[in-house]
């Protein structure tokens, strides 16, 4: 399994595509899964996170 941080953004969408087109079980990190389902690939995992945001 294979995480790809900023997965939303211009390089970090690219290699979601990259890898899931290679059949990598690829998992996106997003800060916001409504946003994120608009610009990844149905199917594609989500896991949500935020550097910003820890305890
Ligand atoms: N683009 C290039 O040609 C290029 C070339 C060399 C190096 N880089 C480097 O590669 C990295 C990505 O570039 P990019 O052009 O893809 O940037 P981008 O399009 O602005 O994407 C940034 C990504 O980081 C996420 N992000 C921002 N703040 C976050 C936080 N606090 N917690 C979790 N995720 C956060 C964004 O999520 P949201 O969608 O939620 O905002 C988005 O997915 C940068 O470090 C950049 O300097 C880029």
């Amino acid at each position: 399994m294979i995480l790809v941080t900023g997965a939303t953004g211009h390089v970090g969408r690219a290699v979601v595509c990259r890898l899931a087109s290679l059949g990598h079980d690829v998992v996106a990190m997003v800060r916001d899964v409504q946003a994120s389902s608009r610009r990844l690939l149905s199917g594609i995992v989500l896991r949500v996170a935020d550097y910003q945001r820890h305890k």
